[in-house]
């Protein structure tokens, strides 16, 4: 990557998101909760109103010009979305969001698991990556192990490899930590798993916004990602799935499209993605989640990724300089977020009083109370950063922590 200065025109790319614009707290809005959800550009909401001005209909339901129509453009996200991430179109389910799609496999593929059969996680999951399998362990008696990181928030690769045995029928696990950044080295993760025969799913939900995703590169068996952390609309998610395990799976859910003739003697099902994909998909959304790729090549992710580490590696200075201050996640491989405590300072209060000055950053455990109970804290505050975050607002940011820690200390 061409790392350094960013060579985009960022007040540009600003003017394409108008929430930019508007105001909190009679202040300008500083938006640095973008690892939560990051902001939609014009195109992608002009997407939306399109839809539901010219094309509404239902999807794969009509013979008649309106259900052509928005059927071709869902299937046209789906068709651009699988050359974004070099798979097939039969390949990419729409869901929810990630945590449907990790949800559809803990469901369909883990029917084939029995009392005993081990999963592997790590520490660092988010939720929707651990409550899944813990389901399981209740319904089929599976086992969850867990692999630790030391204090960077670096997973710990020998314990990883340690815990492959006879039992273990599955490895998920996160591509970039919501909380501590950390970029995990999922290529050589996969492989070594592979080495036991053992399938990978992974918790793209943070790495689609910042890196190039490649399932053949990666030789991933299961990658799940969002669209409303891409720029996106919410409520659309994506699961990639090999072709060869979704066709030996079961489905997950039952009702409409997803059937190929239903009978009270039996029910046959589609074919892939919708055998995955009962009833009216977020036909809209679908079809507006194209634009976010146009949106995302357009700038470049090599370009985006350069810009956020800018404001990463400048912000981590600043913030390093106030006193007491403490980074959690502090990997040499790291994604634009920070995840940090001043003292012995609630995190809530300093998340209210930011806000207060206009400032918008995640408080709390962020859905990873595993990792807050690791490094023995409730919660961090946490500033994540997009493509149209500046150099200016981490100004505006520090000196408003600064403020506000000396108000609270
Ligand atoms: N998973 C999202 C976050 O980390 C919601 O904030």
């Amino acid at each position: 990557m061409d790392s350094g200065k960013s060579v985009i025109d960022i007040d540009s790319i600003r003017k394409e998101f108008p929430i930019l614009s508007r105001g909190a707290n009679d202040r300008p809005l500083i938006y640095l909760d973008n690892t939560a959800t990051s902001q939609t550009p014009s195109t992608v909401v002009d997407a939306v109103v399109d839809m539901y001005e010219h094309h509404k209909a239902n999807v794969h339901r009509g013979v008649h010009l309106l259900s052509r129509e928005a059927t071709d453009m869902q299937e046209a996200t789906r068709r651009r979305v699988a050359a974004y991430i070099n798979a097939s179109p039969e390949e990419v389910i729409f869901t929810r969001g990630t945590t449907e799609a990790i949800n559809l496999v803990a469901s369909s593929f883990g029917q084939r698991f029995s009392e005993g059969d081990e999963v592997i996680l790590t520490v660092m999951e988010h939720h929707a990556n651990i409550v899944p399998w813990q389901l399981l362990q209740s319904q089929r008696g599976i086992k969850v192990r867990v692999v630790d990181i030391d204090d960077r928030g670096v997973l710990n690769q020998e314990q990883y490899r340690s815990l492959f045995g006879p039992r273990t029928v599955m490895a998920a696990f996160c591509h970039v930590s919501n909380v501590l950044g950390t970029v995990n080295p999922v290529k050589d993760m996969i492989a070594v798993a592979h080495g036991y025969g053992v399938p990978v799913l992974v918790d793209g939900a943070q790495a689609s916004p910042h890196l190039n995703l490649d399932m053949k590169d990666l030789d991933c068996d299961f990658y799940a990602f969002s669209s409303h952390k891409m720029y996106g609309p919410a409520g659309v998610g994506v699961l990639y799935g090999r072709r060869d395990l979704l066709e030996s799976m079961p489905p997950y859910q039952g009702g409409g499209e997803m059937i190929r003739h239903v009978s009270f003697e039996g029910t046959t099902f589609a074919d892939l993605p919708f055998k995955f994909e009962a009833g009216t998909p977020d036909f809209v959304d679908i079809a507006a989640f194209a634009r976010c790729f146009d949106f995302i090549e357009r700038v470049g992710m090599v370009h985006i990724a350069a810009h956020e580490h800018e404001l990463l590696d400048y912000a981590t200075e600043r913030m390093l300089e106030i006193p007491d201050l403490r980074i959690y996640g502090t990997a040499p491989d790291k994604s634009a977020v920070i995840s940090f405590n001043v003292g012995d300072i609630h995190n809530y209060d300093l998340g209210l009083l930011l806000d207060r000055l206009g400032v918008a950053v995640r408080t709390g455990h962020h859905c990873a109370q595993p990792l807050m109970e690791r490094f023995g804290i409730q919660g961090t505050v946490r500033a994540s950063f997009a493509v149209y975050n500046t150099l200016e607002e981490v100004d505006i940011f520090i000196s408003a922590l600064r403020k506000v820690t000396a108000m609270l200390s």
